[in-house]
């Protein structure tokens, strides 16, 4: 008899279309990879297992900060141990947070992401979403208050995966899940999704067009893809290549203008492609914290001229769009013939 591991029962709600083996495969190696007892798997494992021994009894996912317990249901020591693991996870990128009456204020207010998606949210409710390169999963407990039957985040990064882990752990929401897979495994997902995120992912991507079909294919016939991605400024079809880095950051391709991704979307397959907001990066939304003490995003401008970054690129928008793919055709009534 097969056992399906714990960390795994988010197939079971997937069609039937999903290559359950692979996934199962990969899953385990993975998994095998990151329960090996070495200091730099240790060192978010521990603070995880430590965490998931404290489960909260209030959880609330609808506001700016996700608030997983209240302060009065732990002792001063404790909150002392809770503190010491969450601070294992350090830099917080993604929040804000508050855990029993820990404040966690992250380097992004992804608060005001989830804002700007809302007026184009589709409806999750009972629906199978996924989340590429979900982070600690700050979006997915922002989902679970609409009830989607499954929230999945595929996140590659150990770190994020157990931070993750160990606020789900503590929260309790049974519709999300996250696994150790990329945006290169969705075509192991096809025709699975009621709904896909992909946000802050594309410009680190060196073949954009193909990370859209395979969204296209990962989707159900009638699902959306909600996209957000820096872009440069411009009317024009064309997207910046940089030499080197781009704002301090290495490992990014191509960053496109709002018109440039919306037709790599169309080329894609989609259809009703809309870019619904556009806007410029700012200091107060990425910001060094006491939770992330690196540089931050007025580090990476020119200082002379935050209209340019540091290395003399146009500085960084944020767009959002979002696309459809094709309805399934109605099914014919016996009898009936189409013109
Ligand atoms: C810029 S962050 C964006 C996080 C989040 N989606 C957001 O919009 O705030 C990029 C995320 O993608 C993850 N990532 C890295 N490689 C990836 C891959 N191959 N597939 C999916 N996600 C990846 C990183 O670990 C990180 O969490």
């Amino acid at each position: 008899m097969n056992v399906v591991p714990a960390t795994l029962n988010y197939l079971h709600h997937l069609p039937t279309s999903a290559r359950r083996q692979e996934i199962g495969a990969i899953h385990q190696q993975r998994q095998q990879w990151i329960n090996q007892n070495k200091k730099g798997f240790l060192r978010y494992r521990m603070p995880y297992e430590t965490l998931a021994s404290f489960v909260a009894r209030s959880v609330d996912c609808h506001g700016a900060s996700i608030k997983i317990g209240n302060a009065d249901e732990v002792n001063p020591e404790e909150r002392a141990t809770i503190y010491t693991a969450l601070r294992s996870f350090m830099p917080w990128r993604k929040g804000p947070f508050s855990v029993f009456g820990i404040d966690i204020d992250a380097e992004w207010r992804s608060d005001r992401k989830w804002q700007r998606l809302l007026p184009l949210l589709p409806d999750l409710q009972d629906k199978i979403v996924a989340d590429i390169g979900c982070n600690n999963g700050y979006y997915l407990f922002r989902m679970a208050p609409y009830r989607p039957r499954l929230a999945l985040g595929l996140e590659p990064s150990m770190q994020h995966y157990y931070c993750f882990k160990a606020l789900n752990a503590m929260a309790r929401q049974e519709a999300l899940h996250a696994d150790l897979l990329g945006v290169e495994h969705l075509s192991l997902f096809p025709e699975c999704f009621d709904v896909l995120f992909l946000m802050g992912i594309i410009y680190h991507h060196p073949s954009p067009i193909t990370i859209l079909r395979d969204i296209h294919n990962a989707l159900l016939p009638g699902g959306a893809v909600l996209i957000e991605s820096q872009a440069i400024p411009g009317e024009e079809p064309l997207a910046l290549f940089p030499d080197g880095t781009y704002a301090k950051a290495p490992g990014i391709y191509f960053i496109p203008t709002g018109l440039c991704l919306r037709l790599w979307m169309e080329k894609a397959g989609f259809e009703q492609v809309e870019l619904f907001c556009q806007h410029p990066m700012s200091g107060e939304e990425q910001r060094a914290t006491d939770w992330m003490r690196f540089e931050s995003y007025r580090d990476f401008l020119d200082p002379r001229d935050s209209s340019r970054t540091i290395e003399g690129y146009p500085a960084p928008l944020r767009v959002f769009l979002r696309g459809r793919k094709k309805a399934a055709p109605m099914p014919q009534r016996k009898g009936e013939t189409c013109l």
